[in-house]
């Protein structure tokens, strides 16, 4: 949620700040912005609208200097518009800064401040810490025999952060020292790349492809202070820190669209080949299970464990549906997904032998993160399910398994749902071998888990049947999702994939609880999607599906070849292979993503950047 940029070193800081912002532009599309140090001057351009917008107003009023900051916006305080756009200057322009986060106490630092004097000229949060920090500077400067130094800046931007309620990633520059970048966080990420000569600060490593391979991860309560040669990082607490460096994988996935016309349609067709890396390596065909070497915990520990708690939000809650069904399935697990934004205030009773997954594809999610902090500190074994490598909380876990999926550009999720549901049909495999799934039973599971990638490249042949249902039905406001058992975590994520990118209202149900009170919503001019595959229980979902058709509902069948007789009674039917039940959701969720893309595509909606959501949602 928003994306951070900062250069400093002897290229045109200009251009380097616009292709990082672009490829940040999946963290907030509200607005853009940049500050260039020019002769001594802080040069602004900043605009509501894409980073392409900025671009164009920068290509008319080119900023040149080697020094400089960017941001792209995700709005939480204050509308989109362009005095909100990030960088903010605070005093009379003497500090300059960019924010990922949220201050809490915002308000009463406002106040304060318009009492000392400070005009305020956004509705943003970020401006209380502009002004703050100019305000501090002075302090600073006054004790110092005005002395404008890095010293000076330091115990200034010491001294705001002590006073800062909330989290932030923050990157400043002060007009007066034009040669040094100051950077902090608390909560919200922030990496610095180190190259020949130069500095970069990204909030993600992203941007520093192509630049660099060091990096060094900022962490919680770190503050930098960064010139062209030098880094040097200080703690809060502690003061100075060497800087650990890490190097960063240069060809981490391909983050380019290539013939593709969305990332989302490019990430869907990417599934195939991303379960095959969520699955590479991970077998020991002789012990019929399944080899993790991120989990860094012994035999003996991961046989106490007598509960799994799993916790995640949106998608990544889904796929952790999912899992909790898996696990209790193979391993006998007792499981439970937990929403992690639930989850950070609960207290639910844990044994002491309850150990926490956190699912995320970013690794940065707010919430996950403080949920999975919380469960740390009571001191449950705590692991991540993650795809970003060197993100927040891969690092902070105790360990974990990666998906290995690429780069996931799309805001709706779709090749990280099936990358995690492939993980965690694995770690249900792991557990139950450890416990009662016996030798055949594992080996059915790899030989299933093993076809998935060419079943779905059979199942994306739906394609065109997908687009005629979605031509069919574009234009209806209200939609079902229904499914039973491993299928009603399908449904959920069928409607929120609907929901989020072509903003229609759409509602996921386990089928049966229909007749509890959604039927009430049945007419004509409500679809009802059913997931029904071939299963233990598919004549009940049937019975369900006649419920709806008998009160004139359309309905939509996502079913298996060679299923004749749903063909009678739905509407239309999009047919997928047939595979075991637990494999379903990395089946039966293909048609439902696509889906979801054509229809936002006919009703004209921005398929990989929705209104009022961002990629990776860093605030709380
Ligand atoms: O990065 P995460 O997996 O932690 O993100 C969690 C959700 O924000 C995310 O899955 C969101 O629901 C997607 N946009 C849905 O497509």
């Amino acid at each position: 949620m928003c994306g951070i940029i900062g250069y400093i070193g002897h290229q045109e800081a200009q251009n380097i700040l616009l292709d990082g912002l672009h490829r940040l532009e999946y963290r907030g599309y509200d607005s853009a912005g940049i500050v260039v140090m020019h002769e001594g001057e802080l040069a602004l351009r900043k605009k509501a609208g894409r980073v392409p917008e900025l671009s164009q107003l920068v290509a008319e009023r080119p900023v040149t200097g080697t020094l400089g900051i960017g941001h792209t916006r995700w709005a939480t305080h204050g509308e989109v518009n362009d005095a909100n756009s990030h960088p903010h200057f605070g005093g009379e322009g003497e500090v300059c800064l960019v924010h990922n986060g949220v201050i809490e106490n915002y308000t009463s630092l406002r106040d304060a401040l318009q009492e000392k004097g400070y005009e305020f000229k956004t509705e943003t949060d970020s401006e209380a810490v502009a002004h703050l920090l100019a305000y501090e500077y002075r302090e600073q400067l006054g004790k110092n025999g005005s002395v404008a130094d890095a010293t000076s800046c330091l115990n200034a931007l010491q001294a705001t952060l002590k006073q800062l309620k909330g989290t932030y990633g923050l990157v400043v520059l002060f007009r007066d020292v034009p040669n040094t970048m100051f950077v902090a966080r608390v909560g919200s990420p922030l990496v610095i790349g180190i190259g020949n000569k130069e500095h970069f600060v990204a909030s993600d490593a992203g941007p520093l492809l192509g630049h660099t391979d060091e990096v060094v991860y900022l962490s919680d309560n770190e503050l930098a202070v960064i010139t062209a040669d030098d880094l040097k990082i200080v703690h809060r607490d502690t003061g100075a820190i060497d800087p650990k460096v890490q190097i960063i994988e240069q060809s981490d996935g391909n983050a380019d669209l290539g013939d593709y016309e969305h990332y989302m349609l490019k990430e869907i067709y990417e599934q195939p080949r991303a379960v095959e890396n969520a699955l590479r390596g991970r077998f020991n065909d002789d012990e019929a299970t399944a080899v993790f070497g991120g989990l860094n915990m012994t035999a003996q520990q991961l046989r106490r464990i007598d509960r799994i708690v799993l916790t995640a939000c949106g998608t990544s809650w889904h796929a952790g549906l999912v899992g909790e069904y898996l696990l209790e399935e193979f391993a006998r697990v007792p499981t439970e997904v937990e929403y992690a934004s639930e989850l950070r205030y609960r207290n639910p009773p844990m044994s002491e032998n309850t150990m926490i997954f956190a699912i995320t594809q970013s690794g940065e999610t707010a919430d996950t993160l403080a949920a999975m902090r919380e469960c740390k500190r009571k001191g449950h074994p705590t692991l991540a399910i993650c795809n970003v490598v060197g993100s927040t909380i891969a690092r902070e876990a105790d360990g974990g398994i990666y998906l290995h999926a690429g780069p996931e550009i799309g805001v709706a999720s779709t090749k990280a749902f099936t990358s995690q549901v492939t993980v965690l049909t694995l770690l249900a495999l792991f557990f139950g071998r450890m416990r009662h799934l016996s030798y055949p039973a594992g080996k059915r599971i790899i030989r299933g888990l093993q076809s998935i990638p060419e079943l779905m490249e059979q199942t994306l042949k739906c394609h065109e049947m997908v687009k005629y249902v979605a031509e069919k039905y574009s234009e209806k406001n209200n939609f079902l999702y229904l499914g039973r058992l491993y299928n009603f975590p399908v449904a959920l994520e069928g409607a929120l994939k609907l929901k989020e990118i072509s903003y229609i209202h759409a509602e996921g149900y386990p089928a049966a609880e229909m007749k509890h009170g959604p039927l009430a919503l049945v007419d004509k001019n409500t679809p009802s999607v059913f997931v029904v595959p071939k299963c233990g229980i598919y004549p009940k979902v049937i019975s369900n599906l006649e419920e709806v058709k008998a009160r004139k509902g359309p309905v939509i069948a996502i079913a298996c070849h060679g299923d004749e007789k749903i063909a009678e009674l739905a509407d239309d039917v999009i047919y997928v292979p047939d595979v075991e039940e637990y494999l379903q959701p990395l089946i039966t969720s293909i048609p439902l993503q696509l889906l979801s893309y054509h229809i936002a595509l006919l009703r004209n909606c921005n398929v990989d950047r929705p209104r009022n959501l961002a990629k990776s949602v860093t605030v709380e």
